[in-house]
């Protein structure tokens, strides 16, 4: 399976932290945010990385990651014109770097402690399908794709942003994909906000009954405001000193 970190997007809800870098640059406790979903995609044993991120800070990615070695990874990198052009826009411009292959994508402002080392394993020998992971919130879920379940977590709906959601379930930025999801992001029409959904794409999975899904314990997506960013660099704090992450 290959990787892929998203990057892009303009941030406009951390401005003015944003105006004249990239978010996945800015700290969280003692790294840039992007060493995270990094050192999540080693820990899941996957070396081979692509990173996403928009034309105008891509030169910092190239000078702070380089060709990946530092990390004992390998790392390439691809440029969404159009920033945009929503999550799954950003996926399908890595077709011909992992065409014919299953793929791992994390968000790049996506934090969390889970290994998904055997559930790569596992997702590796499947015919088809995708895995999408949630989070029971405690507050609102207002701002995230929404996961409604059954009792053996059987995906019943999922929902970018519901005026009125089904669930407490966050759907997080971490997805797993057959070699398939290509065509299908080529299918997509782009949302009323004008971008590609990642939502719409796993509902293409979720009809076709082949989409899975697993609830884990804590995450947090730094990207969403400046409470929340706050908050990922005291949670991240507490998780290290406590070597949960
Ligand atoms: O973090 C989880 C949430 O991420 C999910 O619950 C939602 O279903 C999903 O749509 C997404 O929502 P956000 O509103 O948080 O997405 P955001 O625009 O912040 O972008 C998420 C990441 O993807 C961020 O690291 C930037 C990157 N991105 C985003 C867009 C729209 C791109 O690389 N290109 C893009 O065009």
């Amino acid at each position: 399976m290959k990787g892929i970190i998203l990057a892009g997007g303009l941030a406009t809800r951390l401005r003015p932290l944003t105006w004249v870098t990239n978010k996945h640059l800015l700290p969280i406790y003692n790294k840039p945010m992007i060493y995270y979903p990094i050192l999540s995609m080693k820990k899941a044993g996957i070396t081979e990385v692509l990173i996403s991120t928009s034309p105008d800070h891509a030169g910092d990615f190239a000078e702070l990651l380089k060709d990946g070695s530092e990390f004992g990874m390998k790392f390439y990198y691809s440029i969404q014109s159009n920033p945009k052009g929503g999550i799954a826009n950003a996926i399908g411009l890595a077709e011909n770097y992992a065409k014919g292959e299953k793929i791992l994508v994390i968000l790049g402002d996506n934090i969390f402690g889970y290994d998904l080392k055997n559930d790569v394993e596992e997702f590796s020998k499947i015919k088809k399908g995708a895995l999408v992971y949630g989070v029971k919130m405690n507050t609102q879920t207002k701002q995230y794709g929404v996961i409604e379940i059954d009792k053996n977590n059987n995906v019943i709906s999922i929902e970018e942003k519901p005026e009125n959601p089904k669930s407490n379930i966050a759907q997080i930025g971490v997805y797993m994909y057959d070699e398939r999801v290509f065509d299908f992001i080529k299918k997509l029409k782009p949302s009323l906000r004008g971008e590609l959904e990642v939502t719409d794409l796993n509902n293409i999975y979720l009809k076709e009954k082949t989409l899975y899904c697993k609830i884990i314990d804590w995450w947090i997506d730094a990207g969403t405001s400046h409470d929340e960013l706050l908050k990922a660099n005291n949670l991240v704090f507490e998780k290290i000193k406590n070597k949960k992450i």
